[in-house]
Order: structure tokens, then C-alpha cells, then sequence
């Protein structure tokens, strides 16, 4: 079993990309088989428009990962710019892709529709997150909701690519299970998408996000983290009124801390009245501190060695490649292209 996921530097991590990722990515390193993470910089590139940024954020992100648990003795955490192969297999996957697949893309029709003009980069961004997947033959792929729709394209195209170039391929039959077919040269990955928290809601009741400005980060300073908790928008129910939980912001975060037998107990004070959204933020942020403090701790400590963090990463680079290359060559092989 091979487990794969990658998240972009674009910005600080939050709440979302912890609950909706990152917790999956240090739970399932306890697993049997094997798992990469990596720093998607290149498909960073789409929303960071200045080089020293993104190599601090990239640096940050690796900071943040392994603060928050995950353990290069278990998985293999890398850079996605350090294994050239991404961009060649994206190249050549995008040879076997109609427009129209693209063109269906979430985020490049959302760029459009908001009458913004979209570059190529946005256009293709799901072609070489396809291409990161498919070149580790993953089995699996832990995201959060908003990735299903990659997946698809990742799975479609892999198919495309297998009934182009693998005779005897059977796409009611990727796995070859009978005789007569052919298994694929490039494998269908699964997504693995955590229902419970599939959206964690912003500061404004939106999904939260790096690029709304309405995120919880992890690792902001004290002061930030109060003020983003604090400033979470509420509606103007008085302290003793009933209040509906499913429906508000600071219920649903505050959720996402409580184990399942608190939840109702949560549930039921709110539809009783007598308690302030004041008091619900401060709880909220007290189960913040408990939960991520170990955390906050850690990245301090590891933020004195960048030295040991950028080691860590060219280890996990030489290990991505190293599953990666028996890959490539096989694509290379199988379009014509393996040159000297
Ligand atoms: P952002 O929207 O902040 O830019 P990314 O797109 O970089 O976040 O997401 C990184 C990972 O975190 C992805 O797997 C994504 O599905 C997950 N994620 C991001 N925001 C949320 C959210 N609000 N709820 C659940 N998961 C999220
Ligand atoms: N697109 C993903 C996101 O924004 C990040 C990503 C890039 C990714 N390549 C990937 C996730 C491959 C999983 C697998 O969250």
C-alpha cells in the first residue's frame, strides 16, 4: 500500500489544511506500507508570484510538517521541484488529454466565471497534480473535499494513458485480474476523503482558506491566534437565547476538538440558551492551545537547525526518485522515448 498527498506552500497553514489533511497524513504513516508527502512548490507557482516568498513558504511548510508529527523515519517528505520527472510525466500525460477535461477543471472555471483571465499554469494545474500521483503508482490519496474532482481527472487520465500504450489493457479490468488482460503501466489512485471534517469553515462561515482571509492559522503568533478566534463572525443572538448549532461557525470548529460523546452535550448548550458566543470563542481557543501548543513548541525548536530540516528533504528527494525512476522509465519506454 502506497500513500501519497502533497499540499502547496502558498501561504501559513490552517485549521482546514490540518483536519482536512495533515492529521490524515500523520495517522497513516502508522500504517503498514509506505507514504510520501511532499511541498508542492511548483504548483505553487500558480498563486506566488515572488521567489523568496515561496522559498520561505516552502521552508515554513516542511517546519509545519514536521512540528505537527509527521516522521522522516516513516514517511518520505520531499519537494516536488526536486524530482524533475513531475513535470516531464505531466508533459507527456497532457499529450493524451482533451481540452475538454481541462476545461472542466473547478478552479480554472471559477477563474473564469469571476471574469479573471486564467494562464496556462491554472489550465494544466490538474495535469501535473496527476502526474505527481501516477509517478509513485499510488494507491492512495488522502485530500480534503475540494480534491475529489483532481482524483477523477488523475484516474481518467491514467486510463487514457494505459488504453493508449498498454495493449491487452482493460479499463473494466485495471488490475489485469484475468488472464487475458494487460495491467497498466500507470496506476488508478483512490482518494481518501475524511467526511467528518471534509470542510472546515473560515472565521466568516466560508470554507476556510489561505486565499479568503478568513483562516485559523497554526502556528501565528498568540496574539494573532486570539484575534482571529475572537473575530470569528457570529449572528446577533443574545446570550440567553437558543442558538442552532449545526449551522454556526464557531459550533463547527469547536467540533472538530471534542470527542464524539462531547459533542452533544456541546449541542445540547447551545439550543438551551445562556451562553455567549464569547464564551464558546474562548473555549475554542483554549482547545486550540491544548491540541497544537506541543506543536507550536516543536517548530520552534526545529526552527533553529534549517540546516537539519533542508537534509531531511534532499534525503526524501533521494527516495521519491528512487521509486519514481522504475516509473518513468516504463512511461519512457512505452511513448518512445528513452534516448541514451
Ligand atoms: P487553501 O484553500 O487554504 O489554499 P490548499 O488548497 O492548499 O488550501 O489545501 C491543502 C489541503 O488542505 C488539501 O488537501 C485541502 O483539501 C485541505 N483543505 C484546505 N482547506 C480545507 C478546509 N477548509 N477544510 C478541509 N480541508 C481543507
Ligand atoms: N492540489 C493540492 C491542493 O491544493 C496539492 C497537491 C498537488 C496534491 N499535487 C498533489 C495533493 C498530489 C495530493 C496529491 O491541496
Amino acid at each position: 500500500m502506497r500513500t501519497l498527498s502533497g499540499i502547496q506552500p502558498s501561504g501559513a497553514l490552517h485549521l482546514g489544511n490540518y483536519f482536512g489533511a495533515i492529521r490524515q497524513f500523520v495517522s497513516l504513516q502508522e500504517e503498514e506500507g509506505e507514504a510520501l508527502y511532499f511541498i508542492a512548490n511548483l504548483h505553487a507557482l500558480t498563486t506566488v508570484r515572488d521567489g523568496s516568498a515561496l522559498e520561505r513558504y516552502t521552508t515554513a511548510v516542511a517546519l509545519d510538517f514536521l512540528a505537527l508529527g509527521l516522521d522522516p523515519g516513516r514517511s518520505i517528505l520531499f519537494r516536488q521541484s526536486d524530482v524533475p520527472f513531475h513535470t516531464e510525466l505531466y508533459w507527456i500525460l497532457g499529450t493524451l488529454t482533451p481540452m475538454a477535461l481541462l476545461e472542466r477543471g473547478h478552479s480554472y472555471k471559477d477563474k473564469l466565471a469571476r471574469g479573471f483571465g486564467a494562464d496556462h499554469g491554472l489550465f494544466a494545474y490538474p495535469l501535473l497534480m496527476a502526474a505527481d500521483i501516477l509517478l509513485y503508482r499510488a494507491d492512495r490519496v488522502p485530500v480534503g473535499k475540494d480534491q475529489k474532482q483532481h482524483l477523477e481527472i488523475a484516474r481518467d487520465v491514467a486510463t487514457k494513458f494505459n488504453l493508449a500504450y498498454v495493449p491487452g489493457y482493460d479499463p473494466q479490468d485495471p488490475e489485469a485480474r484475468e488472464k487475458k488482460h494487460r495491467p497498466g503501466i500507470l496506476k488508478l489512485p483512490e482518494p481518501l476523503i475524511l467526511d467528518s471534517t471534509a470542510v472546515v469553515p473560515g472565521t466568516d462561515g466560508q470554507k476556510m482558506s489561505k486565499s479568503y482571509g478568513n483562516a485559523i492559522d497554526l502556528f501565528g503568533t498568540d496574539k494573532a491566534l486570539k484575534k482571529q478566534i475572537m473575530g470569528i463572525v457570529t449572528d446577533s443572538t443574545p446570550v440567553e437565547a437558543p442558538k442552532v448549532p449545526e449551522t454556526n461557525t464557531v459550533f463547527l470548529l469547536l467540533k472538530l476538538f471534542l470527542p464524539p460523546s462531547d459533542i452533544e452535550t456541546l449541542a445540547e448548550s447551545f439550543r438551551r440558551g445562556g451562553t455567549g458566543y464569547g464564551a464558546y470563542k474562548k473555549q475554542l481557543l483554549d482547545a486550540f492551545h491544548a491540541a497544537f501548543d506541543p506543536a507550536r513548541a516543536r517548530r520552534q525548536e526545529l526552527e533553529k537547525d534549517l540546516g537539519a530540516v533542508e537534509a531531511i528533504l534532499r534525503d526524501g528527494a533521494e527516495r521519491a526518485e528512487a521509486i519514481a525512476r522504475p516509473v518513468i522509465e516504463d512511461v519512457r519506454r512505452a511513448v518512445g522515448v528513452t534516448g541514451r
